[in-house]
């Protein structure tokens, strides 16, 4: 997250030359204080808000698309014509000003009043909605429903004790200390009563009773629903070990985690790290930042090979090792008690602090009782619609059939749970959208961004472009020769291209 972009470039007020702005131009200018990005799209001109809402992304370094605005750093897509906010993970909506072009010369005048609220028109719209979960997908559904107008009762039950965080931020500046706690809600809590949405915290969802379509709580409450939207996301996965149980011993899923292992770290000289993927490295990163010597232990030869590749493996190992992490690798712990864990290896390494990150499961526990359809994951349709009518999947639990790789997947990524909650909330009112976007995530170490797009498995060809010591470069990872997913550090406009390429693949199939 980093402040955001001061006002420079040409005052736009002034006129800027219809000539000298390309047919296809985003020039950066400002408004008085404010920066302002001039978008030209054809004959047309657009002047919207110069900073992403999502972290202050600078979209005069994104790309312009048919009539939007693409963030080079997560890739949240607005509107160029009304500033909302289309594509997760930015939610809100750019200011916008009117345009007027006169005399060969385009001028920004003033600042548009925010877009009207939306009428709803949708087929079968239902009065009553209830989301289990209080996490990526189910805030995104919840803010989608009311965005698109839906004026029916929506409640949303989650067994978590705080609203809705911004969850990757658990591992990353916040764990690091450089995020402040007032950063992490998604919407401050006035939010959901102005919006009338009923967030019923510590809440937990025994059962779903399909036939009399109500969720049933732990205190055997019950509340209907016409539709229901699951998105029950996923739980860390506990090593069954000797001492997992010890207080030092921590897992990382919820703001209560992240304040917990900042607790502990600050009465902390050393931590080991169980996990060498992506959680457990950014809590490495995040703890070197906090002075701790940290230690990561991990079955892999490579850190993060699995998904990224052993190139681009041996570069993340490199790179903690420049900020002081100790790799303990093809090594697994045995045991932990009060002050050491001790390795299979044989070593021991003192730690006052674990926090384990070797994955997670998916939470199907509330799918599974209510019958659905399960294979690794609840089964979706293209529209996240589970196999009980009715009823609908998001995010970390939800295997849909992915229109880019044909084949049916599950993802555990932060904006294609958000992605997958707004498409669910277009239909559960009945507009029968197929959830199409190219699966995206980010991972951050120390000032090293990494962004993927696309899905790969298994591959059988990794083609680097750059260089990655430079962390200069786009590795792509290709089966049969085709590209299946892109991996790029500081090469934001080829990660946006990349993902362009594949949504165009997947719309001429
Ligand atoms: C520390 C951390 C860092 C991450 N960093 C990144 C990143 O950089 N990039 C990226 O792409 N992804 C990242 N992820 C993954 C990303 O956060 C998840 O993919 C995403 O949160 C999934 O969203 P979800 O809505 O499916 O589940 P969640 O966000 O986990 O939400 C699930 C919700 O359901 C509630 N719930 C579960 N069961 C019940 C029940 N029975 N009754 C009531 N409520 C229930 C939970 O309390 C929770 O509120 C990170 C995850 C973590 C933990
Ligand atoms: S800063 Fe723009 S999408 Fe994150």
């Amino acid at each position: 997250m980093s402040n955001a972009p001061s006002a420079s470039g040409p005052d736009l007020t002034q006129g800027i030359g219809i000539d000298d702005q390309p047919p296809q131009a985003m020039l950066l200018g400002h408004v008085g204080d404010e920066p302002v990005l001039l978008v030209r799209r054809g004959e047309r001109f657009f002047a919207v808000g110069a900073t992403c809402t999502h972290y202050n992304g600078p979209l005069a370094e994104g790309i312009a698309e048919d009539d939007t605005v693409r963030c080079p750093w997560h890739h949240a897509c607005f509107s160029l014509e009304t500033g909302e906010a289309v594509r997760a993970p930015a939610l809100s909506p750019l200011p916008c000003w009117a345009v007027e072009q006169r005399d060969g010369k385009v001028f920004v005048r003033d600042r548009k009043t925010a877009a009207p609220a939306k009428t709803l028109r949708a087929p079968a719209v239902p009065q009553k909605i209830v989301i289990v979960g209080g996490g990526a997908a189910a805030f995104a559904a919840a803010e989608q429903l009311r965005r698109e107008g839906y004026p029916g009762s929506l409640v949303m039950l989650s067994n978590d004790d705080a609203p809705p965080v911004d969850r990757p931020n658990l591992s990353k500046d916040y764990l690091a200390g450089n995020a402040p706690e007032d950063w992490m809600p998604l919407r401050p809590e006035s939010f959901y009563a102005e919006q009338g949405i009923e967030l019923r915290l510590n809440s937990n969802v025994a059962r779903v009773d399909v036939a009399s379509r109500e969720v049933v709580l732990d205190d055997g409450s019950r509340v209907p629903y016409e539709r229901l939207l699951l998105a029950t996301g996923a739980e860390p996965v506990r090593l069954a070990l000797p001492g997992m149980d010890l207080p030092h011993v921590h897992t990382l899923r919820t703001l209560r985690d992240s304040r917990a292992i900042i607790a502990r770290a600050s009465a902390s000289r050393r931590a080991v790290v169980l996990g060498a993927s992506f959680i457990g490295l950014e809590v490495a990163a995040s703890l070197r930042a906090r002075g701790l010597e940290v230690h990561v232990v991990a079955p892999d030869k490579r850190p993060m090979e699995r998904i990224l590749g052993p190139q681009l493996g041996d570069f993340v190992r490199a790179l903690h090792e420049e900020h002081g992490v100790v790799f303990h690798l093809e090594d697994t712990p045995a045991s932990i008690d009060e002050r050491r864990m001790h390795l299979k290896s044989g070593a021991a390494l003192d730690a006052d602090l674990v926090v384990a990150g070797v994955g997670v499961r998916p939470r199907t526990a509330l799918a599974e009782s209510a019958g659905l359809a399960l294979d690794r994951g609840v089964l979706v349709d293209a529209c996240l619609e589970t196999s009980v009518p009715g009823i609908f999947a998001a995010g970390d639990i939800a295997r849909w059939p992915d229109p880019h790789s044909g084949e049916s997947i599950r993802v555990e990524h932060w904006v294609v749970a958000q992605r997958q909650g707004q498409t669910a909330a277009l239909n559960m009112l009945g507009l029968r959208r197929s959830f199409d976007a190219v699966p995206f995530f980010w991972s951050q170490h120390y000032d090293v961004p990494i962004n993927y797009v696309g899905h790969a498995p298994a591959w059988d060809e990794i083609d680097i472009d750059g260089d990655i010591a430079a962390r200069d470069c786009a590795v792509r990872y290709k089966r049969g020769g085709r590209v299946l997913a892109v991996a790029t550090i500081y090469r934001d406009v080829e990660s946006l291209r990349a993902e362009l390429l594949m949504e165009r693949a997947a719309a001429d199939h």
